[in-house]
């Protein structure tokens, strides 16, 4: 079909765009699940370095090859040294999602197979970025607060790994499982926008840096990942749970979107937002002072009422991440260098299955103008 159909589908709403086997999403019941395992199972059982494998290999490693593979991407957290000095250079007024997009793109600049798109590279650079991206967060959030960044400890589990180069404390099992749990639960979630994003550029046969680069691009954006960082920026502005339904009513009267609410697939709830409920509401329980949990539910129960829009994926992950004593302005990055596995399980396809993504645009504008004429 080379003519374009005559309609247009504002956003791309419930366009099937390509054929995929790595998440399945039903947002009526809500379902979602990865490589045909629900999502509440997996969250529950296993671990990051698991779903990662999971995502990328459609199968469970057995116990050896698990150890192996957590063995090799701990093996890759270190980046080279340019890159922390690209990271000291930021400005630290700066926004760490452009750090981490130019730290990925410098990475890849440097990279010698980083034009090579064989599946084989392709799957070490998946391994690479996934490994090395918390490194250039924690790094970025360290340096920004004037402290001096921590190298990977290749004995610890990337969750742990991850909260000890972010805080400088080996983290209590707790703390590690809630973490691993969260990493898991954004890994991966279909064709949302930055994943879109590096599928796009990966249809026009560029390099895997160039589509993961886009991806962040994406994420960035406060109506996707960069809802995070706003959700907790409303919960420290509503302060208490009692202000919360006169702040939610305030900002519908103004028609103010509120973050961590809404979402275009799932309408009946987020089934990430179940599980990230509980973990905020033990976080708040444990730590003494559930007040974002308690500020959480309220304003979620006066969206329910005035709107029925649901909470999403991003509304209790604030709190948590808040909870686990990460920067507030860090959350996106967070959650990107958990994307990553995602995205490149959806580059992987998109490179074995190529098909240029051009769509058409319906033209509104002037035709026949005359070139002299006013
Ligand atoms: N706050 C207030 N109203 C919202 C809302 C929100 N967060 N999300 C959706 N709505 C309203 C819209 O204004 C619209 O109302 P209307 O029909 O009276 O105009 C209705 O709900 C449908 O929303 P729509 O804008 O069509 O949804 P979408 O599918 O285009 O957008 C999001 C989905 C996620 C971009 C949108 O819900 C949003 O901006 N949420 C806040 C950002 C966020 O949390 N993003 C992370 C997503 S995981």
């Amino acid at each position: 079909m080379s003519e374009a159909t005559e309609q247009v589908i504002s956003g791309l709403e419930g366009v099937l765009a390509c054929e995929s086997s790595i998440a399945y999403i039903d947002g009526s019941i809500p379902e979602l699940s990865f490589r045909g395992y629900d999502i509440h199972d997996i969250a529950q059982t296993l671990t990051f370095e698991q779903v990662t494998f999971l995502i990328w290999h459609d199968r469970l490693p057995p116990a050896e090859e698990l150890r192996a593979f957590s063995a090799d991407l701990a093996g890759r957290r270190a980046v080279p040294k340019p890159i922390l000095d690209v990271l000291h250079a930021m400005p630290t007024s700066g926004h760490p999602m452009a750090g981490l997009r130019t730290a990925v793109s410098m990475l890849g600049a440097m990279d010698p197979g980083g034009e090579d798109i064989s599946p084989e590279d392709n799957l070490r650079k998946a391994k690479d970025l996934t490994a090395q991206m918390p490194t250039i967060v924690a790094a970025q959030a360290r340096l920004q607060r004037g402290q001096e960044p921590i190298a990977p400890d290749p004995s610890l589990s990337h969750a742990a790994n991850y909260c000890y180069m972010l805080t400088g404390k080996r983290p209590d099992d707790t703390t590690t499982r809630t973490f691993d749990t969260m990493l898991i639960l954004y890994a991966e979630h279909e064709t949302n926008a930055s994943t879109f994003a590096c599928r796009v550029v990966v249809g026009t046969e560029s390099d895997f840096y160039s589509a993961v680069v886009a991806g962040i691009g994406a994420i960035k954006g406060p109506l996707h990942g960069g809802a995070i960082d706003e959700v907790m920026r409303m919960f420290l502005e509503i302060e208490t749970p009692e202000r919360a339904a006169a702040f939610v009513d305030e900002a519908l009267a103004s028609r103010r979107k509120l973050p961590g609410f809404g979402h275009r697939v799932y309408r009946a709830g987020d089934p990430r937002a179940t599980q990230l409920r509980t973990m905020a509401e033990k976080l708040g329980v444990a730590s003494g002072d559930d007040r974002w949990f308690r500020i959480g539910t309220a304003a979620e129960q006066r969206m329910r009422e005035a709107k029925g829009i649901i909470a999403n994926v991003d509304y209790f992950a604030a709190p948590v991440l808040y909870h686990l004593g990460f920067p507030l302005n860090v959350f996106t990055n967070v959650i990107a260098s958990s994307r990553i596995v995602g995205w490149s399980a959806h580059m992987l396809e998109q490179y074995a299955h190529n098909r240029l993504i051009r769509p058409r645009a319906r033209y509104v504008g002037q035709r026949g103008r005359k070139l002299g004429a006013n």
